[in-house]
């Protein structure tokens, strides 16, 4: 199965992906991992993508569908893949159809997380990171088990991502109801898409993603 979640900055994409992985053993591919990776190592795509990301701004299609396309040749033909912050454009949209085809892959759904933009600052400003195994958190709705120490690798250094100020959502907004939203209409000609409630808690999200689908 190859399946899309669509939704604004903070609207659980990255949680719920997540979860699939476990739950399905899917590959969770990220554009937004992929870029962080890139300017931790300094690539020239990392170097070209930091001030962007900075800045909230989306990085150029080119750059991202070609990401894209080197993790699902990376990965094997049998696992599913879960696309996470991509597509983001019409242009993306379009290279996701031509990319999954060149592979013999067919996009089965788009599970699209409605959420109010009035929490996702909040959502946004208290999520945290471990260091060391990337698992993720939140200060209020999803902290570790024992303050300080992470649930899965017992790790005690977090971090934070640089965009996740309140000043770059807004724009990460923007970007997401300008070019983003607008591809929505695309896929639901193609009778694909699945709305979600994103503002339950993530156990009913991910419940609801599971009937999604199944059905
Ligand atoms: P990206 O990394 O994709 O960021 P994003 O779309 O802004 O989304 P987030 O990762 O912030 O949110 P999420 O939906 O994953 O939420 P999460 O599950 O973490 O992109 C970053 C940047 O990279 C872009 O701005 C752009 O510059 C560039 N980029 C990436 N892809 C690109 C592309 N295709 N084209 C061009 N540029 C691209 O949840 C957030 C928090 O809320 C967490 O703390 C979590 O614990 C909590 N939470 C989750 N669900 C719930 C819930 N149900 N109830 C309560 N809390 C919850
Ligand atoms: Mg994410």
């Amino acid at each position: 199965m190859n399946i899309i979640l669509l939704g604004p900055p903070g609207a659980g994409k990255g949680t719920q992906a997540q979860r699939l992985v476990d739950k399905h053993g899917m590959r969770q591919l990220s554009t937004g991992d992929m870029l962080r990776a890139a300017v931790k190592a300094q690539t020239p795509v990392g170097l070209e993508a930091k001030a962007v990301m900075d800045r909230g701004e989306l990085v150029s299609d080119e750059i991202v569908s070609a990401l894209i396309g080197d993790e699902l040749d990376a990965m094997g033909d049998q696992v599913g893949a879960i696309f996470d912050g991509y597509p983001r454009t019409a242009a993306q949209a379009a290279s996701l159809d031509d990319i999954l085809a060149a592979r013999g892959r067919t996009l089965d759904r788009v599970i699209e997380l409605e959420v109010d933009e009035d929490a996702l600052v909040e959502r946004i400003t208290g999520r945290f990171t471990c260091a060391n195994c990337g698992k993720g958190y939140h200060e209020t709705f999803d902290p570790p088990k024992v303050a300080g120490t992470c649930d899965k690798c017992g790790g005690h250094e977090f971090k934070r991502r640089p965009d996740d100020n309140e000043e770059t959502v807004r724009t990460r907004m923007a970007e997401y109801r300008a070019k983003t939203a607008p591809i929505l209409p695309l896929y639901d000609a193609r009778g694909i898409v699945s709305r979600i409630d994103g503002m339950a808690d993530m156990d009913h999200v991910a419940a609801a993603i599971e009937s999604a689908l199944a059905g």
